[in-house]
This record gives structure tokens, sequence and C-alpha cells, in this order.
């Protein structure tokens, strides 16, 4: 862990300029860099830097963020290996934090799992070219199957004597800790004699899988004697889900980046028989259908992927399985089929690399065309199977988040469907609203269940009570994503300027921010944030509050020197001049009035920028990821504004807060009162000729005063909005 001091030091020094540059030529425009993105091939730019915000954005694939942010990306780092980078660069030295007992106990575990591996890897390397039975047995095999030295060294494959205690051995003499290799399955424990272990991949010719920092995470072992399991796996364990891990990403990732693109296949040896054929950027997921974790991975480092699969049935089945998944996270997917009965490891090696890098660039067809062709060839004069075929293609084609590229496919699977372009469209964005529904309610579950496996720490007490005290109960009941989405972004943004005062129970009278306006306004209809990374952004800009007021001091008492420096320069310079009083006055109310000017912007930007300065790089990935796209969604004011008239354009933008805050707390909560309205309805209509009369009317009264509430809504928010007293 790295204390919180040097992370501030480092968010602090490391400058998004220097640091993109390390990766891209930036050229001066206005106010901004400008450069080529480093995170997708194009030919005009579109990537910017802003060097006020120390922030960095790529108009085309909307990738960017932070300095820390943009290392991660950009090198496929976690946040605590982006920022020791960054130190590194910036000469900052680093005092990792005394770890908890528990962080320690679970790090050392971690670490003597690692360890256990990395031992057993090697030892299992050297056994495949040092022993007798290695070469005799192992080697043999790999170079019968055409494994080449290299491979074999670039892939650290090895081989498990059969002995069955040749490790087991070699642990014991050496002191190995016995319970991390059994853990880790490199040790079986022996049934019958309690205390003892054997070589659970005996006989095996070994295949390491490495995470993306190059550690081994799992082994895979393969049987070489026709027996039962052709291989066995290390089980799951701290430092190994299944799930998560591909295998050669380690060897790939740099090329995978380097070529835009990374191939998929099924196994070990299919990786290794690419690799040799000359395509390094590939990948297995070890047999399983692809999941989020594993394109998350592979997202960090293309934006294009392509499958390929054996083009029997299986093999096409296979296909069109995980593409809806890709396809949402804006994954660009091929397909590449072989030929009937080939793996791309059987192929690699009845081809040259040439006819095999010839056949992809032939064969590789976008997924949802060829789905829709595969669908299509099914559906012979069947107008059932047709509907079907239509629903399915027209069910990915929801999956796809940019409008733009929905809607080529659209007008391409509308040909080869031979169905009317309306009708796919209408489909589709019908279809879509379901599909980003489904995946914010699972967002939400999966946030929720996180939140509820992690012990959640005590939130700190601030002054007078701003923060719920049921945060978590009421959150649960109302998730308005979209509107909690708008307000915590507006927060974002303007969360800690001055939004109006407020005078409390105990008389005193105090300026409210805009995050604490908010907080107030909803916590007055018992609402707050449902969605767990909006709460927990929420909460850290009201946290700030005290750093800001903190802050705000230094930085004031700073401007006014520089005040003092700027009009004394200017003083002087005017009266260096030849001028009569008359003249001199002028000037110098010139002088002052820019100056202030001046002032007031810099005030200005220091509060407006404050909050995103602090989360831009917040340890919390939901945070850190909600600041960001809060940021990258801003709506730049016209350019001609911006040149022209500083004043206008801050005068527009606290304007544009003033307007927007508020009219986003109406509309959450006008959307709340529409749903319990909503529900009282139904409630009434299920009641009809069940329930008394009384119990009708009650819910219909009920139903009206939810209804005037919502009439009245709009105007007592108005007249709350400016110089709101909260009792
Ligand atoms: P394959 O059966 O296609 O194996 O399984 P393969 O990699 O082509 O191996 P060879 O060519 O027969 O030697 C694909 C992947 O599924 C996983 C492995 O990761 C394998 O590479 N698998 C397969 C297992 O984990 N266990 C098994 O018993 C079989
Ligand atoms: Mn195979």
């Amino acid at each position: 862990m790295i204390d919180k001091a040097t992370v501030q030091k480092i968010t602090d020094t490391a400058d998004i300029v220097e640091v993109v540059s390390d990766y891209v030529h930036l050229i001066k425009r206005g106010r901004n860099y400008v450069g080529l993105c480093p995170f997708h091939n194009e030919k005009t730019p579109s990537f910017s830097v802003n060097s006020v915000r120390n922030f960095c954005y790529c108009f085309s694939c909307k990738k960017g963020g932070s300095p820390v942010n943009f290392i991660m990306e950009k090198e496929g780092l976690s946040y605590h290996d982006a920022l020791l980078h960054l130190a590194q660069k910036y000469g900052i030295k680093v005092e990792e934090k005394e770890l908890s007992e528990d962080e320690r106990r679970q790090l050392n575990e971690r670490e003597s799992l690692l360890l256990a591996n990395e031992w057993a890897s090697k030892k299992m390397e050297k056994a495949l070219r040092d022993t007798e039975e290695g070469r005799a047995v192992g080697l043999q095999y790999l170079y019968q199957r055409g494994v080449t030295d290299e491979a074999i060294k670039k892939f650290r494959l090895g081989y498990n004597l059969d002995n069955g205690h040749s490790l087991y051995d070699d642990a014991k003499l050496e002191g190995m800790d016995l319970n991390s290799l059994a853990e880790v399955g490199v040790l079986g424990q022996s049934q019958k004699t309690p205390g003892a272990y054997y070589d659970r991949f005996r006989g095996r010719v070994i295949f390491p899988v490495l995470n993306p920092s190059g550690k081994v995470v799992a082994l895979g072992g393969r049987d070489l004697k026709g027996g039962m399991a052709k291989y066995i796996n290390s089980p799951e364990s701290s430092i190994y889900k299944k799930s998560n891990e591909l295998y050669g990403i380690f060897q790939a990732k740099g090329e995978i980046a380097k070529q835009d693109n990374c191939f998929l296949v099924e196994g070990y040896m299919d990786v290794i028989g690419m690799w040799q054929s000359g395509m390094e950027n590939v990948v297995a997921s070890s047999g399983t259908a692809l999941t989020d974790g594993q394109i998350a991975m592979i997202h960090r480092f293309t934006n294009n992927i392509t499958l390929i699969y054996d083009g029997d049935a299986a093999g096409i089945k296979a296909s069109l399985r995980g593409i809806d998944m890709l396809l949402a996270h804006k994954m660009n997917v091929k397909v590449l089929l072989l030929p009937d009965g080939h793996d791309p490891d059987s192929f690699a090696r009845e081809h040259t690399p040439e006819q095999f890098r010839e056949y992809v660039q032939k064969h590789a067809t976008d997924i949802i065309r060829f789905k829709a062709q595969v669908l299509l060839k099914d559906v012979g004069n069947d107008p059932q199977k047709r509907v079907a075929a239509i629903e399915s293609v027209v069910s990915s084609l929801a999956h796809i988040p940019d409008k733009v590229k929905r809607n080529v496919y659209v007008q391409e699977c509308s040909r080869i469907l031979g169905v009317r372009e309306e009708v796919i469209e209408g489909a589709v964005e019908k279809s879509r609203s379901d599909v980003v529904e489904r995946q914010m309610r699972q967002r939400q579950t999966d946030e929720i269940n996180r939140l509820d496996q992690q012990e959640t720490n005590p939130q700190p007490d601030v002054s007078k009570q701003l923060r719920p005290t049921k945060g978590r109960e009421i959150v649960e009941m109302y998730p308005y994503y979209p509107f909690e989405r708008n307000i915590v972004f507006q927060c974002v943004r303007y969360g800690i300027m001055d939004f109006c005062e407020a005078e409390f129970e105990d008389g005193s009278l105090d300026m409210l921010s805009v995050a604490e306006y908010v907080a107030e306004e909803i916590q007055e209809d018992n609402i707050w944030f449902s969605f767990p990374a909006f709460a927990k952004t929420f909460n850290r800009i009201l946290d700030l509050k005290e750093d800001f007021l903190n802050d705000n001091v230094a930085f004031n008492a700073n401007l006014e020197k520089e005040k003092k420096e700027m009009l004394k320069v200017g003083y002087d310079e005017i009266a260096s001049r030849d001028l009569n009083m008359e003249e001199i006055r002028r000037a110098e109310r010139l002088l002052e009035d820019r100056v202030n000017e001046e002032l007031a912007q810099r005030r200005f930007e220091f509060a407006r920028y404050y909050v995103e300065q602090k989360l831009s790089s917040h340890h919390d990935d939901d945070v850190r990821r909600t600041v960001t796209e809060a940021m990258h969604e801003e709506q730049p004011l016209s350019n001609i504004y911006i040149r022209n008239n500083p004043v206008s354009e801050r005068k527009m933008e606290i304007d544009r807060m003033r307007m927007l805050v508020p009219r986003g707390v109406l509309e959450w909560k006008n959307e709340m009162l529409n749903q319990m309205i909503r529900a009282k309805m139904k409630q009434l209509d299920s009641m009809i000729g069940r329930a008394s009369h009384e119990e009708e009317q009650k819910i219909l009264m009920e139903t009206q005063a939810l209804m005037e509430k919502r009439g009245q809504l709009g105007k007592v928010m108005g007249d709350r909005t400016i110089g709101k007293k909260i009792k």
C-alpha cells in the first residue's frame, strides 16, 4: 500500500501533458493540446489534452482520464502499479504503508501461493530438459507436435516426472511451504497416509498460465498416456479465478496493443500454434465460454477481437454464443472459421505462416454479418424460423452501445435478411431500451452484492447531519439510475461551488455547496442515491468540503499576494508612461478591472475544477470511473465564447449550474412521484370488487395527494431555490 500523502504527491506532480507526451506527439492548440490517439488507429488527431484540468480524452474512442488513468490504460497496469510507474517517472520516493494485520495476511498468502507456483514452474521447466525422462517423454512429445524450442522457452513449458514424488521430495529438501504447494494444486494430499503428499501433475507436460504481469497463477498439465483427463488444471485459489484469466495474455499483450487486435482461440496448443505462425496477438479462454472479466482484460489492450473456431457445426454454434456480451463491451468482433476438422494448432502445422495469415485476411468476417448469414441459411422457407432468425439478429444489434454503429449494421442486416430497414431499426431501438435496463439492473445488483460482501466503513460524521442515516435502505428502494447519474455528474462538475445560503436549526447561517444543497433537497423526500457507485462518489464529494475550505484559505492568501504583485507591476508601468492625471486614472481603473477579472476567473476555476482534481485519480474504481465519465461527458460551451469572452463563459456556466442542478433534482423527485402514483393506480385496479368502499376511497385519496404534490413540485422548488432557508 502506498500511503495517502504519497498518492497525493504523485497525483499532484504528474502532469498530463508530460505523461501523454511520452506516447503521443502533441501539438498546442489554443488552451489544449491535440495528438493522434494512442488507443486506436487514426489519421486525424482526436486526442485532446487539457493542461489546466490535467486530463486527456479521445473524442473518437472515448478513452482517457487523469494521468493515472492514462497509464493504467496505456500500460495495462493496476491503480497501484500505475502510481508506482508515475512515481518513478517523477523520482518520487514511495513509502509503502504499514499494512494492517489482515492486509498483511492476505498479501502473504497471495505471495506464498505465487511463490509456490513459480517454484514448481521452474522445477518443471528444468525437468523437461535436464532429465532423461523429461527429454524422452515430454520434450519428445512436444517436438513431435511441432513445438519449437523458442516456443517452449517463451511459454515456459515443462514436465513433471512420472514417479509421483519428485517435486514433493525437492520441496521437502528445500524447505518449501508444503501447504501452499498443496493449495495451488502442485501437490496432492495423500488419502492413505495423512500428512504425506504426492505430485499431482505427474507424467504430464506443463503449460503455466501467466497473468498480465507475468506471474504464474495456474498450471495446466497435459496427459501423455491416454488417461482419463486430457488436462488437469490448478484449482481455484486466492490467486486463480479461472474465469478471469486468459492463457497467453502475458506473452501476447504487447502484440495485441500493437496489432490493435486480439485472436481468441480455445486451447493451450492453439495459442502456441498461432504464435509459431507469427500471429503473436493470441490468447485462449481455455475451453470455457468467454466471461466479462476476460473481455475486460482484452479490452485493456484493444477494441478488436477475432474469434477463431473450427468450421464444424459445434464451432459455428460456439462462435455465436458470447457475441452479445462482446458487443455490449463495445468490442468490434470478427469471427474466423477454420476448415472443418481443424483447430488453429493443426491448421498452423499443415500450413506455412504466410498461408495461415492469408487465410485470416480472406476469411475473417464481421460477427453480425456472419450471424445473419448463418441464421438465414437455416431458415429455408419456414416463416417461423425466419422470424426467430430476425429476432435473434435484432437482439444482438440491440447490444451495441454506439448508435451510429448500430445504424450501419441495421442497414446491412436489412439487406442480408431482406427486411425493410425501418422495421429492423424499430425493433432494435425497442429492444435496446430493454437491454440498457437489464444491464443497468445487473450492474446494480452486482454492485450491491459486492458492497454487501465488503464490510461497509462507518461514514465519518459530517457537521449538521447532512448525511443520510439509512442511506443503504433508501438506496435499494429507489433505483432511479438516469436521474441519479445526471445529478451526480452535475456534482462532479459543480459540487463544491457555492449554491445558496441556508439557516440551520441552531440559528446559524451557512453557505451550502451544490452537493450539500442536493443532499438537503433529496433527503427531504427521503431519497438517496440507489446506485452504489453514485452513492459512493456523492459521499466523497460531500467529504471534500472540509478540505476545500482549508485549501481555499491558502489559495486565496496566495492570490492576494499575486494581486498585489500584479497591481504593483501595472502601476509602475503606468507611471513610466507619459500620461496626464486623467489618463493615469483611467489606465489604473482599467488595470484594476483587469486584475480583478483575472482573480475572479482563477477563483472560479479553482472551485469549478476542485472535485475533478481531487477525485479523478481516486483509488476507488467506482469513484474514479464515475468522475472520469462525468468529465468525458461534459458539453463544452461554444468555442466562440471560450475564445473571445471568458467573462461570459464563466457567467454562462454559473447560470447553467443554477438551472441544471435544481432541474435535475426536480426531475428525479417528479419521477419518484410518478412511480408512486403508478403503483397506487395499480393497487386500485387490483382492488376493484375485492375491497371495501372505504379501503378504495383511502387509496384514491392517497393517489390524489401524490398527484397534488407532483403538481406543486415545480412551484415549491422554484420558490425555495433562491435564498433558500432550511429549517
Ligand atoms: P482441447 O480438447 O481443444 O485441447 O481443449 P487442446 O488444447 O486442443 O489440446 P490438444 O491439442 O488435444 O493437445 C481446449 C482447452 O480446454 C481445456 C484446456 O485449456 C484446453 O487447452 N481443457 C480441455 C481442460 O481444461 N481439460 C480437459 O480435459 C480438456
Ligand atoms: Mn488441439
